[in-house]
């Protein structure tokens, strides 16, 4: 049979756990994870340092245009490094979390955001991309579709406990309530919401583990690779 390239579009809404699996996934099956929620949050975070308001679009435009990002595989998953700095940490506080779909919002910050994706894609081999709008727009061909979910309660613990190894200090209820709004934002906006591909695989899992929804997606790639 003949070797396919394969881009995986790994779609849900925050703490489905989208990017623990694409990076077990990437691992497992020897692909290259792109985080693009990274890049939203790399522009947030810069509109925060460059005090660009989170409404000027043409400013956040211009950010996202003229940074350099590098996803740097490493023991413990992927680090970020931002215009030469390690940002992996950085772009994962509540500040940022919080005004990100603000940003994610603008038609220019997005337009730029899924070039600079497909551009990724097309350069490097096998591919694993997780994200929003992966599969309905930013790779509507990739060989496999997923769509992770799980209920608001699974994702706020999840989301908790990553954000306390960070010294975060607040409730499961405060994470519940970013999250909620968080998905109020993605799920209405009028450019590429967040929801799944017509021809997505969706997964709840909210009572599965994560090496068991690797396992699943790992599996369903090979279906799709070897019958092709
Ligand atoms: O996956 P994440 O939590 O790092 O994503 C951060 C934000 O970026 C999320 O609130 C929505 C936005 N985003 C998006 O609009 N489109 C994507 N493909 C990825 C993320």
């Amino acid at each position: 049979p003949r070797e396919e390239i394969v881009k995986i579009a790994l779609d849900g809404p925050a703490g489905a756990g989208k990017s623990t699996v694409a990076k077990e996934v990437a691992k497992k099956l020897q692909m290259t994870y792109v985080d693009s929620g990274a890049m939203y949050r790399c522009v947030t975070f810069l509109a925060i340092k460059n005090h660009v308001a989170m409404q000027d679009e043409p400013g956040l435009f211009k950010l996202a245009k003229a940074m350099q990002l590098m996803f740097i595989p490493s023991e413990h998953g992927q680090g970020v490094q931002l215009d030469g700095v390690d940002v992996t940490d950085a772009i994962r506080t509540p500040e940022v979390g919080a005004l990100v779909p603000l940003v994610a919002n603008h038609a220019l910050v997005r337009e730029c955001l899924v070039e600079k994706q497909r551009e990724i894609a097309h350069t490097a081999y096998h591919v694993v991309m997780d994200g929003r709008d992966i599969g309905t727009h930013v790779l509507p061909d990739a060989t496999v579709k997923v769509y992770l979910t799980a209920t608001l309660d699974v994702r706020a613990k999840r989301r908790h406990e990553e954000l306390v190894r960070q010294g975060f200090t607040g409730t499961v209820s405060d994470v519940m309530k970013l999250l909620h709004e968080r998905d109020e934002i993605d799920g209405r906006r009028e450019i590429a919401p967040m929801r799944p591909a017509s021809d997505a695989v969706i997964l709840d899992t909210s009572c599965l583990a994560i090496h068991e929804v690797t396992a699943m997606v790992v599996s369903l790639c090979q279906a799709r690779m070897h019958n092709e």
